[in-house]
């Protein structure tokens, strides 16, 4: 049966259809995976519900598509509270952030995605509103500079990062929840699978939603993006039914391979091996045969093929590991590594 959100879904145009019926979970009873961070969220909004408080401030960091924004639109609707949601590059001045944080109502969350990219000067007024709930407002300059102290409401800051290594010390540790975001497994993922087919009303059988799964590297928000491809596909191709066998062939059409690589990931995988002779390699060097910015690799391909055993970081660069050259269907060159000279690898193989 369909969610009582998504009944009028059928009838809805597609673009409706998106807007009428997002495929993230909107409460925590509703979100799968991240059982940890799970846990430990249903704690501190029921203790912060008891004493009519705020949340403590959140920092969520990880790989994008793993739920960051989600669990922040969570957070708000478990606190019965308004949510208002910006990024750390769209706060160019302090008077920016000081405008949305004195128009804050009392519990409201302020999501801030990006809050690594947030400049220092607008940053720094963060503190005091974060710790103590008060801004310092300065107005003119030089010696007839004045500063008031503005009282704020409590609110809760929800933080998220890709980069959390890039924050500052002082920013950290204002967050009393520090949670990090992890690859979702295939059972996992086939949950989500399962959950967004009956929100858009597609069949899917089993087989086919393992296949999605497994090919979605480790991350909802491409589970779902690859899901809404499959179905096109199979609407237009096989009578609406995706099966095993459907979802293999909409998913050579969009480039993604057995193991859920892209075609990014195959290239920048294959720039090492083939202009790198497997590394190590710098990124910049990477990201200049790719025409890709070195902050989209390390953000968007490297999480993901460093956890899948694709690819090692060292002090002296990137390298390939057995598994890419299995993957890539190469043998492994004696250079690389020593005891694996010999060893033709076979696609499949160290899988
Ligand atoms: N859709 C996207 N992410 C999800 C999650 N973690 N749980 C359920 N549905 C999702």
């Amino acid at each position: 049966m369909l969610p009582e959100t998504c009944e009028t879904l059928h009838s809805a145009s597609a673009s409706d259809e998106k807007k009428a019926c997002s495929l993230r979970p909107g409460r925590l009873s509703e979100y799968i995976g991240q059982s940890q961070v799970v846990e430990s969220f249903k704690i501190a909004i029921e203790a912060a519900r008891k004493r009519a408080d705020a949340v403590d401030h959140v920092l969520l960091f990880g790989p994008p598509g793993l739920g960051k924004t989600t669990l922040a639109n969570i957070i708000a609707a478990e606190m019965e509270a308004d949510i208002v949601t910006t990024s750390g590059p769209a706060i160019e001045k302090g008077g920016d952030l000081i405008g949305i944080l004195t128009n804050l109502k009392k519990g409201d969350v302020l999501f801030i995605d990006e809050i690594h990219r947030l400049p220092k000067a607008v940053e720094e007024h963060l503190y005091s509103a974060m710790e103590d709930f008060y801004i310092n407002i300065v107005f003119d300059k030089g010696t007839n500079a004045r500063s008031y102290r503005s009282r704020l409401e409590e609110f809760t800051l929800v933080g998220a990062t890709t980069r959390a290594g890039l924050l500052s010390s002082p920013l950290r540790e204002r967050f009393g929840i520090q949670r990090g975001l992890d690859f979702y497994t295939v059972e996992e993922l086939s949950k989500v699978v399962e959950r967004s087919a009956s929100l858009l009303g597609v069949t899917i059988e089993e087989d086919g939603v393992l296949e999605i799964a497994k090919r979605s590297r480790g991350t909802p928000r491409i589970a779902n993006r690859v899901l809404r491809r499959v179905r096109d596909y199979a609407e237009v191709k096989a009578g609406g039914v995706i099966t095993k066998a459907v979802a293999c062939d909409a998913l050579r059409l969009e480039g993604i391979d057995e193991e859920g690589l892209s075609i990014l990931d195959r290239k920048f995988l294959e720039t090492i091996i083939y202009n790198y002779k497997g590394g190590p390699v710098g990124l910049e060097a990477i990201a200049a045969v790719l025409h890709e910015e070195p902050d989209t690799l390390v953000d968007m391909v490297e999480p993901y093929l460093l956890k899948a055993g694709f690819l090692t970081r060292t002090p002296k660069g990137r390298r390939a590991t057995e598994r890419t050259y299995s993957c890539l269907g190469q043998p492994m060159p004696a250079q690389t590594n020593g005891q694996l000279s010999l060893l033709s690898v076979h696609k499949g193989a160290g899988a």
